[in-house]
């Protein structure tokens, strides 16, 4: 119990910060918030003096590929325009996430992965947080468009409450801090946006049966219009932005995009009734011993 003390305090002094809130701003250029840091990458600069900028990672067969935000955030809402990597992507496995730096044995972690498959088969949207140094929480979607053809918004909303993530605005999961029955939630260490294009074919495409076909590498996924809105550290306290988020409103009081809360759970359960492909919190082949504590909780 100490180390659950340890981290109500901390968090408590988070949050004594966080009554004095000045704004942090969100948006400009994508090299400006992200450090491009390894494997096949390329920067292009559009047309709107740098602010249309557009990451490209690719994979071939020596390496992937990856970028990550220049600053930690204590909370925050991040938006990412991303259009995945078209034709046959078995194997392939393009994720952004948000991840704590230190202690991986209590690290946390917020995760997309987006699977590829074959040509014409669709993608899946595999989810899962860490919280205190464990995972195993998957939820995993089917998308109701092909995020090949355009780019579309992908978003995590964390605050101290919850953790929301949505497609194109619309609320798709929500994971809610339990921490008052004992189940961590991140609340205590920053973490950074990191965005990887990898190879993964021993799990990611149909279970792993299907391969990389590397005679059609470089794959390439673009990211752009990366838009934080978080508590970033300044000097020794952290200050939170408030500013404009999609959708309108204040993403930390607000929640998902400024959505009253019955939107958003229409939202939630359009998702678990439409696009839900696998929920660790039904899988009793899994636990037959019974589900994890917050399957059980609102
Ligand atoms: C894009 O802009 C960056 C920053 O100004 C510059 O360093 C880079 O060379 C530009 N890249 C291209 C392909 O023009
Ligand atoms: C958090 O992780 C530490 C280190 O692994 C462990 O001792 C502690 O029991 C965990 N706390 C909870 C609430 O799971
Ligand atoms: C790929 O397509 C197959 C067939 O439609 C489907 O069963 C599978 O879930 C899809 N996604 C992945 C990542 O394998």
């Amino acid at each position: 119990m100490a180390a659950a003390t340890a981290h109500l305090l901390a968090f408590l002094s988070v949050l004594t910060t966080m009554a004095a809130l000045s704004s942090v701003a969100a948006g400009g250029r994508m090299t400006d918030q992200l450090d491009i840091l390894w494997g096949p990458t390329q920067l292009l600069n559009g047309s709107n003096g740098g602010d249309d900028q557009t990451i490209g990672l690719s994979l071939d067969r020596v390496m992937g590929s990856g970028f990550r935000s220049k600053t930690s955030y204590l909370f925050a809402r991040i938006d990412i325009d991303i259009k995945l990597v078209p034709g046959n992507s078995a194997g392939t496995v393009t994720t952004v996430y948000l991840m704590s730096e230190q202690q991986w044995k209590t690290h946390d972690e917020i995760d997309l992965e987006f699977l590829g498959n074959l040509t014409g088969q669709p993608y899946t949207l595999h989810t899962n947080i860490f919280a205190n140094g464990s995972g195993g929480r998957e939820v995993q979607y089917r998308l109701w468009f092909d995020p090949t053809l355009d780019f579309h918004t992908y978003s995590i909303i964390w605050s101290s409450d919850e953790i929301l993530i949505l497609v194109d605005n619309k609320a798709i999961r929500r994971f809610r801090n339990h921490w008052d029955v004992g189940i961590p939630f991140p609340v205590y260490q920053p973490m950074r946006l990191n965005g990887v294009l990898w190879d993964a074919d021993d799990w990611a495409t149909q279970g792993g049966r299907v391969k990389t076909d590397w005679s059609q590498a470089p794959f390439t996924a673009y990211f752009r219009n990366y838009r934080a809105n978080g508590c970033e550290p300044s000097g020794s306290a952290w200050v939170c932005g408030q500013g404009p988020a999609p959708g309108g409103g204040d993403w930390l009081d607000g929640g998902a995009a400024g959505l009253d809360d019955m939107k958003r759970q229409e939202q939630l359960k359009e998702a678990e009734d439409m696009y839900m492909i696998y929920n660790y919190c039904t899988d009793s082949k899994r636990f037959p011993g019974g589900f994890p504590t917050e399957c059980g909780l609102a």
